[in-house]
Parts: structure tokens; sequence; C-alpha cells
């Protein structure tokens, strides 16, 4: 797992005026919360007077309050009050990590780094903005027993869909080779898929409309982020954002922004988001089911073919940020578990000192 990208957090209807959200991530425990004027924030979740858990809270003003002793906490993480000191000013030190925030297609997103904004990964922004082309859906928010980069690997390849999804008439690639083009962040592919299969035994062609090309691909943009997009005979088109959320090195939840150019109408969005989420689900028992549950640091380690081709090339991505010293060492924080409070550094950890919280740990970028 990885600091330095972009992560959801919650929806947007999770936040509410009064009560803060507690969340789960990259085995660190943060806080979501509204301000008075609607304005998402996400912090560190514990608080630095004696441990409590900013998330068990509530919104006071601007504040998240701490339920043990009512510190108050504003959106930058400062604190602005403390009961006990009257109306003193809290010292320079009563401070927790604040996250950059980004709230859009209904998901609180938050930067969980200490990069710049200059130097900040994007994220995957939605490209169908038109809604009288589109219909956008989502998020559904679901979780799965595996690990992250396990589910982005499972999008980056064609050739799961024959045997995995049988209820999308187990489409075939038409051949084992599709082109991986590479970008600042991430990569992409297209592949043609020919004739369905009888998914029982592979070879039986099963007759359907064959008036236009039935394609898929993906992308993803930085370790968490995934584009889908499926193209159906007909000039019918899904794109299927999947933003992914670490909650520890085991667990996932998944935001999944769902949206089509065909059947515009919203009473049409419990039928076919849920056909695509018997998809999912069907993904979710392979992946649940793999071992290593975490994907090998190592390539020697699993046999690649072609079709494994933007696979590898994901690692590659990966190792490159292994490279920059963003890889979390999840063996030194599980070793302290119970013992040290860690946060992810926010971008403020570059402009000040004295932070009570420890950073997480790193390992060493490795050459
Ligand atoms: S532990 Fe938070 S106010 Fe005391
Ligand atoms: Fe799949």
């Amino acid at each position: 797992m990885y600091i330095n990208f972009w992560y959801p957090i919650c929806t947007a209807t999770d936040l509410d005026a009064q009560n803060p959200q507690r969340v789960e991530m990259l085995g660190v425990r943060l806080v979501a919360f509204r301000d008075a004027s609607g304005q998402a924030h996400v912090l560190a979740d514990t608080c630095i007077h004696r441990g409590g858990s900013l998330g068990k809270g509530k919104v006071v003003g601007d504040c998240v309050q701490c339920p043990y002793h009512g510190w108050e906490f504003d959106g930058d993480g400062v604190c602005t009050k403390i009961p006990s000191m009257g109306d003193k000013k809290p010292p320079a030190r009563a401070k927790v990590d604040s996250y950059p925030v980004q709230e859009k297609y209904g998901i609180v997103f938050a930067f969980l780094g200490d990069l710049p904004e200059a130097e900040r990964p994007p994220l995957l922004e939605v490209s169908e903005t038109d809604t009288s082309k589109w219909r956008i859906s989502g998020p559904l928010v679901f979780e799965i027993d595996g690990y992250y980069q396990r589910s982005i690997e499972n999008g980056m390849d064609p050739t799961h869909n024959e045997f995995v999804h049988p209820s999308q008439g187990a489409p075939a690639l038409d051949e084992d080779r599709f082109a991986v083009n590479e970008q600042e962040w991430g990569c992409e592919f297209l592949a043609e898929f020919g004739e369905l299969k009888d998914t029982e035994s592979h070879d039986k062609v099963v007759e359907r409309d064959t008036s236009g090309d039935l394609s898929a691909g993906s992308q993803h943009l930085g370790p968490n982020h995934m584009l889908t997009t499926i193209n159906i005979p007909g000039g019918y088109c899904f794109m299927q954002y999947f933003y992914e959320a670490p909650l520890s090195d085991r667990r996932t939840r998944i935001f999944f922004v769902n949206n089509r150019n065909n059947t515009l109408d919203a009473a049409a969005d419990d039928g076919i988001n849920g056909q695509f989420m018997n998809v999912a689900q069907e993904d979710r028992v392979v992946i649940e089911g793999l071992y290593p549950k975490r994907t090998p640091d190592n390539l020697t380690k699993e046999l690649m073919t072609s079709s494994d081709a933007a696979v590898v090339k994901y690692r590659e991505y990966l190792a490159e940020w292994d490279k920059k010293g963003w890889a979390i060492d999840m063996k030194t924080m599980q070793a302290n578990e119970g013992d040290i409070a860690y946060a992810i550094p926010c971008p403020a950890r570059r402009e000040s000192g004295n932070w009570i919280l420890d950073p997480v740990p790193l390992l060493a970028p490795q050459s």
C-alpha cells in the first residue's frame, strides 16, 4: 500500500452535519466530517491529547470534537479549543494531520500523503459529463475480503472473462495479443472479443447478435483507480469506474461509478447495476480465493503469459512507486499494532514540525 495517492474515504451522503465518520484505510484510522459550510474534511482520527477517537465524537461548528475531553479540531487539523484551559490558546503542537480533499461523483476523496499540490498524482476523472448522452449512476459501495492490487489486476486481465463470467456469455478473447499503452500514472489496453462460447465446454460457439464489435479494456491510474470500458454491439457503451480503498492489507472497499450511453432512464439503474454487481460478485469469489493474498513483489513467483501484459505493466508501475519510497512498511506497523498510533504524513508536515503522532513507517526505496 502506498502513500501519496487519492483514496475514496466515504460517500457524500455518509457525512451529515452532526456525525463524523471513522474510517480505517491503509492500516491507519481517519475521521471524515463536514464543517458548518458543508465542506468535507479528512483528518487523522487519533486525538493527540490521550488517544480519543475523533470519529466517535461530534461535529461542533467547523470542528470535530473529541468525545473524551472535548478538544476541538478544525478542518486544517488545528486544535482551536481545549475546554479545560478556558480561553487560553491551545499550544501549537495541538494539531493532527489534515489531508487535501476532493468531493466528486458522490465520493469524498482524500490525498493521503505529504506531496505538495504540484507534485500530486491526479485522481481518475469521470469523462462522461454530457448527461443528455450519459446516465451517471453510483457510487455503488461493496467490500471484498481481498487485497486491492489483486482486484485491480483482475480488471486489467481480459482472459478471465471467459471463465469467471458465464452470466456475460463467457466472452473469449479474439486473439491473445493486445497493445498496452503507457501513461504517466498507469497503463491501458483495449481487447477485442470474438464469439461467445458455451460456458461448459468452451469450444462451442453460442449464437448471438454480431452486428458490431464486442470489445473491452481497462486503464488504471495510480495503484487503486481503474476504468473499464465495455463496448457492446449496437453502439452500447458502459464506462465503469472503480475507486478502490485498501482498508488494510487484506480487505478492500470499492466505490463503483457505472455510466452508460443507453437506457438513460434513472428507473433502469437498479436493474442494470444489479447485473454488473452480479459480475462483481463473480470476480469477488475468485479474488478472495487467490494465494498469496497479496501480489507477489517478484514476477518470477507467478507464470505470466502474453495475455498478462497489462498485469505485468501494472506491477512495473507499482515498482516505480516502491522506488519513490511511497510503500508503507506494513510488517513494522503490524508489529507495533496497539502500541503506536501512526498517521499518514500530511502536506503540512513539510511546513512545520512538532507532530505528536508517528508517521507511518515506509519501506526504503528499492533500487
Ligand atoms: S483524548 Fe481527545 S480530548 Fe482528551
Ligand atoms: Fe471480471
